[in-house]
């Protein structure tokens, strides 16, 4: 699971440090200093290299030949083929479990319903991890950095992917003991039962998200523990993986777009981040654009950035906008609501980071509702391996694109499909039932009036002559 080689963590506080992304302020902190915020000014905080001095590789050839080398558990990894672009930490450290063996799948069905040409719309199928969702990449950089600083317990907030990631990690590892912090009733079965099952101490808050967000922060603060929530900026640096492989995918050329659905924004930053430093250190020289998908119901960013104008502005945006929204949100008490519980996020952590990125990368933010995401669901699943409702926020959100003309047909798009299929499989079956009832308590509930792609399961009397005369109809 780990290998030992020369570098050591004394070797690499020199040339990785965090720092605050605020440009004003820019203090730094070494890498062994656990933070979740500048202790300056409050902004989070980046994992920064000395690019200058740690000489990154000069060309992705590089990567391609660790492949010839996957006996190694270093090289295997999606992630940590690329550990010379997260250098934090040396390998004799590194905690994996196998995670980033995802593909890239080309989906001209999916294309056809985005409105793209063929051949022009990729999905990333990172619901191929080890527990089932993108969540693992970031969760093994975490680990790897909770292993350099000896800590003994790990905790997080989440909508579900994050705790199972956790929760993997620690039953895989053994190294760390996780605590995990629900909403109760918030977060799908699918999710809920990995975190039980991988033995995570599953604490349910009387809440929702954000709720269960601040109470781990202040929890995790008192107590010690080490919290792997995305304000951890060590998560990021293993989520920026994804756009590597991504590029890896499309034999290193740079797609146009790339669409991701939003939370807690801890993917798009993390996108942003890598795109930035792969320039930085000149192995691309241009970025793709960023489209950042919200549910209707959980929307913070989509109203701020679009509705609002709040932009990154060079590390000013204006924080006035933003607490004048959470004002009103707490006014009218407005709480998240979507289908795609991944995502019901009505405070997201990395919105600045995000902001940040969208500057980066030319972005736009689109919010789509329950109906467009559940019938983009149901086109990725019958055209490809299928994905959890948040994660076809991104399909349904480049098809809205498309249709504006944002996006051109020939234009190569790559959405980010971020959970499996399995983790929510109720939401699946309420979308082909035959059942009225079923249909209107889960989804009806939602503003979603009709399963245009519904496949409905047929029924038929336990009578041989019966089946076949269904099977003949029907096939
Ligand atoms: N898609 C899925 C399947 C997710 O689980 C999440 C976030 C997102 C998209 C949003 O990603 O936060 O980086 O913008 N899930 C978190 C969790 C919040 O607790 O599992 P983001």
């Amino acid at each position: 699971m780990c290998r030992s080689t020369a570098i050591s963590v004394a070797t690499l506080t020199d040339v990785a440090f965090q720092k605050c992304i605020q440009p004003s302020c820019g203090a730094t902190y070494g890498i062994n200093e656990v933070r979740v915020a500048c202790q300056a000014c409050g902004q989070l905080l980046d994992v920064a290299y000395d690019w200058d001095r740690l000489k990154p590789p000069t060309s992705f050839n590089f990567f391609e030949q660790k492949w010839s080398r996957r006996g190694d558990p270093l090289a295997f990894s999606g992630v940590w083929r690329f550990h010379d672009l997260l250098p934090f930490a040396p390998p004799s450290q590194v905690v994996t479990i196998g995670e980033g063996q995802t593909l890239l799948q080309s989906s001209d069905s999916v294309a056809k319903f985005v409105g793209q040409n063929a051949g022009r719309l990729y999905l990333q199928y990172e619901g191929m991890n080890p527990s089932g969702s993108f969540k693992d990449n970031g969760m093994s950089a975490a680990f790897t950095h909770a292993r350099t600083i000896g800590a003994q317990r790990a905790a997080c907030a989440s909508t579900g992917n994050t705790s199972a990631s956790l929760a993997a990690y620690c039953s895989v590892t053994k190294l760390l003991k996780a605590v995990i912090f629900v909403g109760s009733g918030k977060i799908s079965y699918g999710k809920l039962s990995q975190a039980l099952d991988y033995g995570a101490l599953t604490v349910q808050i009387a809440g929702d998200f954000d709720d269960a967000m601040a109470r781990v922060k202040e929890v995790s603060q008192e107590l010690g523990i080490y919290l792997v929530n995305s304000v951890n900026p060590f998560r990021l640096e293993g989520q920026k993986t994804i756009m590597f492989r991504v590029l890896e995918a499309l034999g290193w050329e740079v797609p146009d777009w790339i669409v991701v659905p939003g939370g807690n924004l801890g993917n798009s930053s993390a996108f942003g981040k890598a795109f930035h430093e792969l320039r930085e250190i000149g192995l691309i020289d241009r970025v793709p654009r960023l489209a950042v998908i919200n549910a209707s119901g959980a929307n913070t960013l989509f109203e701020l950035y679009e509705r609002r104008g709040l932009r990154w502005n060079s590390g000013s945006p204006n924080s006035e906008v933003t607490q004048r929204y959470y004002e009103e949100l707490d006014a009218e008490k407005r709480r998240a609501s979507t289908i795609a519980s991944a995502i019901e996020i009505n405070r997201p952590v990395n919105l600045d980071k995000c902001l940040r990125a969208l500057e980066w990368m030319d972005g736009v933010v689109r919010e789509v509702t329950d109906q467009d995401i559940l019938d983009a669901k149901a086109q990725v699943g019958a055209g490809g391996l299928g994905c959890e409702p948040a994660s076809a926020a991104s399909v349904a959100g480049a098809k809205l694109l498309a249709a504006e003309g944002m996006i051109q047909p020939d234009e190569r798009v790559v959405c980010i499909l971020t959970g499996h299929q399995l983790k929510d499989p109720d939401a699946t079956v309420a979308y082909h039932t035959t059942d009225q009832e079923l249909f209107n308590k889960k989804l009806g509930s939602r503003g979603v009036k009709r399963a245009a792609y519904a496949n409905r399961a047929v029924a038929v009397a336990n009578d041989r002559d019966e089946i076949i005369k269904a099977i003949q109809l029907y096939s």
